[in-house]
């Protein structure tokens, strides 16, 4: 019965691995005859888009920026790069010490306009009775809310059959529910200025979902729905909405990720280790801000073309999801056995 499950699970890779190479080659050949007649119109087209990135850059000056999830990783990255466009930049998350550490190390950064001293704003965005009076705070320090930077979050790591109904609701509540009660609660302030621009910080995870990442995925699945929801109802009447689907970034957000039992998963797992760096994707996403880009992916090849398959090939996807499910499950038995056998964990 092993051995045919095993032969089974052997032929399974194999045919992967062979439709993978065979993808992949066919991909080589073709990049080789259309590259030299694709690389200078995109060039052209990247420098054209650059260009007038730049030109567009002032229109942030004085405006007044309230990033969520500013006390670490992207977040502050982002307040680093919003405050060195001129803009007045309100800082908000649950740590006020490293809000405050990173309030000093912005101002200590080069800035060649003059710029505002940032202000910190403590919140809980699972806290969602007090978000709204939090956003009447936060307009009262400058008089108004242009930009709403809905990126604070955490990400989870575990089995749907493992996972304990709380840290579901947990994650659904800080990536999804708070993010909704924040851009409700501004929404009337932008509304009545005739002007603004809500930016979610969703993933590659709310196009695509992997195994062990259920209630992560679901809530940025639902932060992209429910965006596209506003966009429609809210363009015509010049509030902007864009959506940012990072791929890894190297930040911290793996280590704080919660697991199936609520605990903090404390691990710098390889692919976040190896992402694209905060200031990048942080430019990246001031660069979509200005431009008022509805979707940005900011992520490597590999990430954007799971969900060309995804989108093109769903059972390609599924198939190739499903034997990733099963190699994470047999190193977590084979951790598990060490565990045992050792008595410590390896
Ligand atoms: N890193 C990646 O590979 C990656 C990829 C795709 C998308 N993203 C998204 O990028 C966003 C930023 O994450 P990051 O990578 O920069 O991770 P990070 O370094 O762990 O930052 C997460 C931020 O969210 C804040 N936060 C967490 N829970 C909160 C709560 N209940 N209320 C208020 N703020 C809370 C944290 O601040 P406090 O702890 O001080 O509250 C922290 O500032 C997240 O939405 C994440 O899903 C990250």
């Amino acid at each position: 019965m092993w051995e045919k499950k095993e032969k089974l699970q052997a032929r399974d890779l194999a045919l992967c691995q062979g439709l993978g190479g065979s993808i992949w080659n066919s991909l080589k050949g073709l990049s080789r005859t259309l590259g030299p007649f694709l690389i200078i119109p995109m060039i052209l087209y990247r420098f054209i888009i650059a260009w007038r990135e730049r030109q567009n850059r002032h229109l942030l000056y004085g405006k007044v920026v309230m990033v969520t999830g500013a006390s670490s990783g992207i977040g502050e990255a982002l307040a680093g790069e919003f405050y060195r466009a001129g803009c007045k930049v309100i800082l908000a998350a649950r740590r006020e010490n490293e809000l405050e550490r990173v309030r000093k190390s912005i101002l200590t950064s080069h800035c060649t306009l003059p710029a505002f001293p940032p202000v910190v704003l403590s919140l809980d965005l699972s806290d969602l009775n007090t978000l709204a009076s939090k956003v009447d705070v936060a307009k009262c320090i400058h008089g108004r809310i242009d930009i709403l930077v809905n990126n604070g979050g955490t990400s989870f790591r575990g089995q749907v059959c493992d996972t304990e109904l709380d840290v579901d609701i947990k994650v659904l509540l800080v990536n999804y529910l708070g993010q909704v009660a924040l851009t409700k609660a501004v929404l009337p302030v932008m509304l009545s200025q005739g002007e603004g621009h809500i930016v979610m910080v969703s993933s590659i995870q709310g196009r695509i979902a992997i195994p062990q990442r259920s209630c992560y995925a679901a809530s940025k699945h639902a932060l992209q729905a429910f965006s596209d929801c506003l966009r429609a109802e809210v363009e015509e009447r010049n509030v902007k909405v864009t959506v940012v689907n990072p791929g890894y970034v190297h930040t911290n957000l793996s280590l704080n990720a919660l697991t199936a039992k609520g605990s903090c998963h404390g691990v710098m797992d390889e692919t976040t280790a190896e992402g694209m760096s905060p200031e990048e994707v942080a430019r990246e996403i001031v660069a979509a801000v200005v431009m008022r880009k509805r979707e940005v992916t900011v992520a490597t090849f590999l990430p954007k073309v799971a969900v060309w398959i995804r989108t093109l090939f769903p059972s390609l996807y599924f198939y190739i999801m499903r034997n990733r499910a099963a190699r994470l499950r047999e190193k977590e038995e084979g951790l598990e056995k060490t565990f045992t056998i050792n008595g410590i964990p390896s």
